[in-house]
């Protein structure tokens, strides 16, 4: 039994990426911020919550599917080692888990540190026989995954890959193919398109907890950075790009106001109504994903839904 954390990010790198990010973001027309910065420890939790809500499907589906799947998902991969990006709780990664019986080696990579440690811990102590290597890392900036047995398993779920733009959905898609060895396989999560108001409701739930959420990214500039920003002038906004097909999370100021953000010597000014684009949440078809992976040297062979076909896992391979 073994757990070791592994920390391929330098403690300093997350600030520097923080400011750069802050400052390219809202200093240009329309203003953005990259979703990644909502997770410090209340956003995480309260991210957690959006989990359980009545209008936020994606973890259940997911969850239904993983219960469904992991026998016909052990079987397909026969993995050894299974990788997961983004593994935030491995509260999914449960079911993956017990039904691999092939499996000697879980890779959980994430950013935050206490939450791989704490996952660790109590995958551990339900799975004494497991090697638990933990990586503090970016995985959107080139990861080399350690020695690790093969086959191995790459799980990305919670449809986080929707966080990304199209571009950097390639880029992201090519990386993995280049972490894997032929014969490994990719379990992608991807939340599905459908009627508008499902996916409005999941993004602006009726009890406020994702427009919460969305706040808290000003209460990290404003720890992280030393900002002024007040949470309360800005609302919550969620809408539906149907060209486009994904969800935008935006932050709208409710009157003409000015910021200061010591920490990078900006005042950033808004007029009444203008937004900062806080998230993107891409939706999929079946034929998009095949489509994508297939850019990247990945070839779809399996896809499943659940049972309300609102989201699909898809087992694709990296072939030769
Ligand atoms: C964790 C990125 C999959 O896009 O649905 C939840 C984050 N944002 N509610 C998503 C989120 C608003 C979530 N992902």
């Amino acid at each position: 039994m073994s757990l070791t954390v592994t920390r391929v990010l330098p403690a300093d790198a997350t600030a520097a990426a923080l400011r750069a990010d802050v400052t390219e973001g809202l200093t240009r027309t329309p203003k953005h911020l990259p979703p990644k910065w909502f997770y410090d420890a209340r956003g995480s939790a309260l991210f957690d919550r959006i989990t359980t809500l009545p209008e936020y499907y994606p973890t259940r589906a997911e969850r239904e599917i993983l219960r469904a799947r992991a026998a016909e998902i052990a079987a397909a991969t026969g993995a050894r080692t299974l990788v997961e990006l983004g593994s935030g709780s491995s509260d999914k990664t449960r079911h993956l888990i017990r039904a691999l019986p092939t499996l000697e080696t879980y890779l959980p990579v994430d950013v935050s540190e206490t939450a791989l440690t704490a996952a660790g811990r109590a995958l551990l102590a339900d799975h004494p026989g497991l090697t638990v290597h933990a990586l503090v890392a970016d995985f959107q900036r080139g990861l080399t995954l350690p020695a690790a047995p093969g086959p191995r398993l790459l799980a990305f779920l919670g449809s986080t890959i929707g966080n990304l733009l199209p571009g950097e959905r390639a880029a992201f898609l090519k990386s993995v193919h280049a972490m894997l060895s032929p014969g490994d396989a990719l379990l992608l999560g991807t939340d599905l398109v459908k009627d508008e108001r499902t996916l409005l409701a999941a993004y602006d739930d009726a009890e406020g907890v994702t427009a919460a959420f969305d706040k808290n990214v000003l209460s990290v500039l404003n720890r992280e950075l030393g900002a002024d920003f007040d949470p309360s002038a800005f609302t919550h906004v969620a809408l539906w790009d149907a060209e486009r097909e994904w969800i935008e999370m935006r932050l709208r100021a409710r009157k003409e106001l000015s910021v200061k953000i010591p920490a990078l010597d900006l005042v950033i000014g808004f007029e009444e109504g203008e937004e900062i684009r806080t998230e993107v949440s891409a939706k999929f078809r079946e034929e998009g994903v095949r489509a994508e992976l297939a850019a990247a040297g990945l070839t779809l062979h399996r896809w499943w839904t659940d049972t309300a076909g609102r989201f699909a896992l898809s087992l694709s391979v990296r072939e030769e």
